[in-house]
């Protein structure tokens, strides 16, 4: 059996009591390690609270090489930690997909993700449009493929999650032009980038999807002992320092609910410059007041 075990969002505990009786009888247990982290836990930590040795499963070894992971897992169990929820923003359906190509049975323990642990900063999930990954820009790559989505999010009044790049094991264009296995430290993106990066595309745009007034919501190490929120325009946020990862964005919605601005305003400087932001922000895409036109041959009746 391959098991897929969400791990939540930061400590050894926040695996479900399920999960980890599943992970204990397994032979073997990898780590997906590339598309989030753990917190509060490092690979020593899992592998004195499961009483086994965890394997790092880079992107590499996830997605050309996963014959690795399902070797054998027809006869034994074997277990595949993904950190949120298996299929949270990161779909592991292309690893569910191989193993049914070998019939091998797989199970899926469920934890909390990302995706809706963001409500907790007052935000409804309900209002939340297309999620959005931000990927760090390079001098010769800026990517902008996300500003259509926002714009499409904010033409309908909804709310957009910003999920920023994290490179845990990435080589350099010269070490891996040579071929050589050396790997740079582990890069996080932060709030400040991210509001940087969506400053300079704005700049570049004709349609606004977006203007450094918008308001947004920064939320730092979600679910756990230091979750932080922050509420400001992207101008002010782009100055703002959210500390250790993992870090998110929300942009707000042009039609920001009454009760959810009155959430927002415990996690900001000022409170009535806020109020006036949001206020003016739903004026950017109030839709036209629709006209009905009159008919002159019913007047004349
Ligand atoms: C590609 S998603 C992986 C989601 C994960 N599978 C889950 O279900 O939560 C990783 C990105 O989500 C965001 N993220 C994940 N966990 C977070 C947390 N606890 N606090 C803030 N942002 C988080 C960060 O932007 C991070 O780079």
């Amino acid at each position: 059996m391959l098991y897929l075990v969400g791990l939540g969002l930061s400590s050894v505990e926040d695996i479900t009591v399920s999960g980890l009786k599943a992970v204990k009888q397994c032979s073997r247990v990898y780590l997906e390690h590339y598309t989030s982290i753990l917190m509060s836990a490092s690979q020593a930590e899992l592998e004195e609270f499961y009483g086994k040795s965890v394997t790092l499963a880079d992107r590499e070894m996830v997605e050309s090489g996963c014959e690795e992971i399902l070797r054998g897992a027809n006869s034994e169990d074997v277990a595949f930690l993904v950190v949120g929820d298996p299929f949270g923003a990161t779909t592991h359906t292309d690893l569910v997909l191989r193993a049914k190509q070998q019939n091998i049975p797989v199970k899926v323990f469920h934890n909390a993700s990302v995706m809706n642990a963001i409500g907790a900063c007052g935000l409804q999930l309900y209002n939340f449009g297309q999620t959005v990954s931000m990927v760090f820009f390079h001098e010769t790559w800026r990517p902008d493929s996300w500003y259509d989505k926002i714009l499409a999010n904010r033409k309908i009044g909804l709310h957009t999650l910003v999920l920023l790049d994290i490179k845990v094991k990435e080589q350099s264009y010269e070490n891996m032009a040579r071929g050589r296995l050396i790997y740079e430290p582990p890069r996080y993106m932060s709030i400040s980038q991210c509001c940087e990066q969506l400053l300079e595309v704005d700049e570049k745009k004709s349609i606004k999807a977006y203007t450094p007034d918008t308001p947004c919501v920064a939320v730092s190490r979600l679910g756990s002992p230091t979750e932080a929120f922050k509420a400001g325009t992207i101008q002010e946020l782009a100055n703002y320092d959210a500390g250790e990862p993992l870090h998110s964005l929300i942009i707000l919605g042009s039609q920001c609910h009454e009760l959810e601005l009155e959430y927002l305003l415990d996690f900001c400087d000022d409170r009535e410059k806020f109020k006036k932001d949001v206020a003016k922000d739903r004026e950017y895409f109030k839709p036209e007041p629709v006209m009905i036109e009159e008919d002159p041959e019913e007047e004349e009746e």
